[in-house]
């Protein structure tokens, strides 16, 4: 499934709408370069879970655990930029089952972590234009390619 996300406001409910779907042992893959908007993502996506503490970019810690105010599977947030493999991954001993696990840079290190996952791809298409928002920052938008693994995600759909 692929989405045009126009601005940043659009890629946190778009994270928000696939908060709704998520539960224990769920895994979101989040990839795109540097600035995509895969942290904007997962702040409207911990909104909407209604997790403690603000979902900022986890870059030097390699995973935060955000409990949530009400009941529910934590909110595991990990930044696998500097994770130089799986096995790196493998020693912060998350505890995959009983959490809700994003992982930011996933490409290459999920590999037979989990059964089911959902595959996020941000891209900025070239030639966009990019406008400049409320806040100065530049608002351009994205390519978002939403990809479910295994049997749990075969008829996802976020539109
Ligand atoms: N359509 C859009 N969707 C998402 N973010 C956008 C969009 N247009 C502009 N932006 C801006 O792009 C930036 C995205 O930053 P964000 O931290 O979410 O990216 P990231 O992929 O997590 O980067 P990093 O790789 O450094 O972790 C924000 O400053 C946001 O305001
Ligand atoms: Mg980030």
């Amino acid at each position: 499934m692929q989405l045009g996300i126009d601005t940043p406001e659009q890629m946190a409910e778009l994270g928000a709408r696939l908060a709704v779907e998520l539960r224990a042992g769920d895994l979101v893959a989040l990839n795109g370069e540097l600035g995509a908007g895969k942290t904007t993502f997962t702040r409207g996506l911990g909104g909407q879970l209604g997790v403690r503490g603000s979902v900022t970019s986890p870059t030097f810690v390699l995973a935060r655990t955000h409990r949530r105010i009400g009941d529910g599977a934590p909110l595991v947030h990990v930044d696998a930029y500097r994770l130089g493999s799986a096995a790196e991954l493998d020693d912060l001993d998350i505890d995959w089952s009983a959490s809700i696990v994003v992982v930011e840079w996933a490409a290459g290190m999920l590999e037979g972590v989990a059964e089911h996952w959902i595959e996020i791809d941000i891209r900025r298409p070239t030639g966009a234009g990019v406008e400049i928002g409320d806040g100065d920052e530049p608002v351009e938008t994205r390519l978002v390619t939403i990809t479910g693994h295994g049997a749990r995600w075969h008829d996802l759909r976020l539109d």
